[in-house]
């Protein structure tokens, strides 16, 4: 008989033995105390639980925010002072720079409060609460329900919630599916949308080693930049930077370690982890690696060389892209390591080794048949649908929507709706909406550059997708153009109003359907975006519904099986605790990497001919004098990074590495090259978070940016060396990892089988 997936779930987890294992685990703070809190300390955290996650006291948490709804930052002062990464407050340091007070280059420390810079949009949430709502959302719900009905009862229910649990407009508040929609967390924010800039160092030390050195350890750049939170005057949150503010007092600040880090001590990363998918079955991994993968290196390459020779030639036009460019290079250096980790690493055929041992383990018993048995082969047809329209997606987002002509034009949608009902109000609505982002639009653009980009990306869009997926407007270029994208690149950009910021004003001053219809952009986007509309979504919609029900028992049948192993949610942007330790690593044979880098480091990779290596003079000339003030380490090195253990990716960019005692040890801001498959599978032997030193942060700030003042507001402290379980235990990790399968067997029988050893995981796979 089939059961409630989530209840069986639920009952499991209740149930079971649970100590989960450091390393993989990106958890939820709620169960800390239940499920991590002994292994913790095991490995030398001083805190309890409560001192981390608690709703009712100040903790841990309440010094950490998600950032913009993208990076992590911690509070490093009572007066609101935050630290995130130079990468995560890069948006705002270029907005703020002009070619005449160009602060993204120099560097920039504010010198009193009234200097410090507003950034219209930015926010941070912090977390007052979460709870877990699945029993709420699943009520009634059972294997029999037709899964669209369960899709809208359950979006019913989430909303419902959220609302009841914002207290009319007081906190932000959502609900998200975990575990495939097994199970369901309520979460409450307070919204802070005052955040101004506070400090950063100049780009060459923030960037350092740019996109060579980028998912790549060892590591020498000094990845933080600093901004302070506003609320009103009794505490509280303000939607934008409103007279009267003063500096947010948060319930905790984090105190800063003075002594460093040293191999095997613990560490934990607090953040907002974006998107791991970990639960991925080997039909999807297979599609990455063939398909979306090199389609976006291809898409994201062209465009960033167009940007690159244009910005090489122009130093305004460098300035004006270089957000954007970062953003499409991270990414793009991403996609590329992860497709060659997976080769590496045989990721697929791991994967789908496990989906065969789980398909046995279905078979074995009719009643997980009934419950399970249509889960592997819906995944297996959905793919197949998947494949067949994949491209035409891939294309739409990096290649129409990599131009920006064709983003601008999409914006002007609402506007369009509006105007085709008629409705005065909702005309003046959209079109008051349009001013701000047109604006910030055009700061920022260039349409010769844009032009060369459409000419490329949608060429490619028309050479790669099959005939039958495609827009008309290609029919069109095909007849009129002679299949030249570039000779319609040239009309479009000449007839469009889109290309111009006072074209685009003069338009809003007076916007009709007429004039809006008659745009070559306008028209080309309405192409791209009723072809995805009518010919693609609907066939994707169809195979993603049989898909989120297959994925759900998948995942629910990997849990049950594997009772041993406490699984963590994937990332969802979620509040997450990750612990493990400081650590070194193996990339590959004969290659050993250490846990930490110095100063020394920064000189080695010293070259003035290339930009990504500069060293601004006056660090220069500091370093060579060994000019490291109080943040030298005990054998007078200035530490700059170290790696540790954590399971971590994007969107835990920013976060606070914290100690053993709750004392900040770092920032993270990166993974490693050989184990960037780890959002896909996790491999504790590879996988590494890289970290800035704090004591680098603190002597950039300090010494190299003359910032005293604001060292001065942290909490610093030497307590002595940090907890943990010391070098020769941290790669003991490594030997135990390494046991052969009967050695495991013995522990497992020496402790009466209740052993805490770590099953033998493959190494490909560990995350399946
Ligand atoms: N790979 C880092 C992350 O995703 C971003 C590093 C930014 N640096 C750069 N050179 N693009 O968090």
């Amino acid at each position: 008989m089939r059961t409630n997936n989530w209840a069986k779930a639920l009952l499991l987890t209740l149930l079971l033995p649970l100590t989960a294992h450091a390393d993989e685990g990106m958890w939820l703070p709620l169960f800390i105390k239940r499920l991590n809190q002994a292994d913790m300390q095991k490995k030398g955290l001083k805190l309890t639980a409560e001192e981390i996650y608690d709703v009712n006291n100040a903790s841990l948490k309440d010094a950490v925010v998600q950032l913009g709804g993208f990076c992590t930052g911690e509070f490093v002062s009572s007066q609101g002072l935050l630290l995130t990464n130079h990468h995560c407050g890069y948006d705002a340091i270029q907005s703020n720079s002009t070619p005449q007070d160009n602060i993204l280059q120099n560097g920039f420390y504010a010198a009193t409060k009234a200097d410090e810079k507003k950034n219209p949009g930015l926010f941070v949430d912090i977390l007052v609460r979460m709870e877990d709502v699945s029993a709420k959302m699943l009520e009634g719900i059972t294997a029999a329900t037709p899964e669209a009905e369960r899709m809208a009862t359950i979006q019913q229910r989430q909303r419902e919630t959220a609302e009841a649990a914002k207290e009319n407009g007081q906190y932000v508040a959502y609900v998200r599916d975990m575990f495939g929609g097994n199970e369901y967390y309520l979460f409450v924010y307070q919204r802070f949308g005052d955040v101004r800039l506070v400090g950063a160092p100049p780009e060459a030390v923030g960037k350092f080693g740019g996109d060579t050195d980028n998912w790549m350890w060892p590591r020498h750049t000094g990845d933080f930049s600093m901004f302070r939170v506003y609320a009103d005057k009794n505490n509280k949150p303000t939607p934008g930077a409103q007279e009267g503010n003063v500096p947010y007092v948060p319930k905790k600040h984090l105190p800063v370690a003075m002594q460093g880090v040293q191999e095997g001590d613990f560490a934990m990363v607090f953040g907002f982890p974006g998107r791991t998918q970990r639960f991925l079955p080997a039909a999807g991994l297979q599609l990455t690696l063939d398909e979306s993968n090199p389609a976006r290196i291809k898409l994201r390459d062209t465009r960033l060389k167009i940007w690159k020779a244009d910005m090489d030639k122009n130093p305004d036009l460098r300035l004006q892209y270089a957000s954007k460019y970062a953003n499409i290079a991270n990414y793009w250096k991403y996609f590329i390591g992860q497709n060659e980790g997976m080769k590496r690493l045989k990721t697929v055929d791991t994967k789908k080794a496990e989906e065969v041992a789980l398909a046995q383990w279905i078979a074995q018993d009719p009643a997980r048949q009934q419950q399970y048995g249509e889960a592997l082969s819906t995944i297996e047809q959905a793919y197949k649908v998947q494949r067949q329209y994949n491209l035409s997606s891939q294309y739409v987002n990096e290649g129409a929507f990599g131009t920006e002509i064709v983003t601008l034009a999409a914006r002007m949608m609402p506007l369009a709706n509006a105007l085709k009902s008629g409705d005065k109000g909702a005309i003046s609505k959209a079109t008051e909406a349009l001013r701000e982002p047109v604006k910030d639009y055009f700061k920022d653009y260039s349409a010769p550059t844009d032009q060369k980009v459409f000419a490329a990306l949608m060429n490619l869009y028309m050479q790669d997708v099959p005939q039958d997926q495609q827009p008309d407007v290609f029919a069109l270029v095909k007849k009129q153009y002679g299949g030249s994208m570039s000779k319609y690149a040239d009309y479009v950009f000449s007839n469009s109003f889109l290309t111009s910021e006072a074209k685009v004003n003069a338009f809003l001053a007076n916007p009709t359907l007429a004039k809006l219809e008659a745009d070559p952009a306008y028209k080309t986007y309405q192409s791209v975006y009723t072809n995805y509309v009518q010919n693609i979504a609907p066939k994707l919609q169809a195979s993603q519904a049989g898909l989120g029900r297959a994925n759900r028992l998948y995942v629910a049948a990997l849990r049950e099986k594997n009772t041993q192993k406490v699984y963590s949610p994937d990332a969802n942007s979620t509040i997450r605790l990750s612990y493990g330790t400081v650590r070194p690593y193996n990339g590959r044979d004969a290659v050993h990497y250490d846990y930490k880098t110095t100063a020394q480091g920064i000189l080695e990779k010293e070259d003035p001919t290339n930009p990504e290596f500069v060293v601004p003079k006056k660090e220069l000339e500091l370093l060579k004098m060994k000019d490291y003030g109080r943040y030298a380490d005990k054998n007078g090195n200035l530490p700059v990074g170290f790696i540790t253990d954590n399971d971590i990716t994007g969107g835990n960019s920013g976060s606070p590495v914290i100690n053993g005692r709750g004392e900040l040890i770092g920032l993270a801001f990166d993974g490693n090259w050989e184990a960037m498959t780890g959002d896909l599978a996790y491999d504790p032997e590879l996988k590494r978070c890289i970290n800035v030193d704090i004591r680098y942060v603190l002597w950039c700030i300090e010494k190299l940016g003359g910032a005293k003042h604001l060292v001065d507001e942290m909490t610093l402290q030497n307590n002595g060396p940090s907890p943990g379980v010391g070098a020769a235990s941290a790669s003991s990790n490594t030997m135990n990892a390494d046991m052969s399968d009967v050695e495991k067997m013995k522990v497992k029988t020496e402790n009466g089988g209740k052993t805490k050893i770590k099953r033998k995981k493959n190494k490909d796979a560990a995350a399946l």
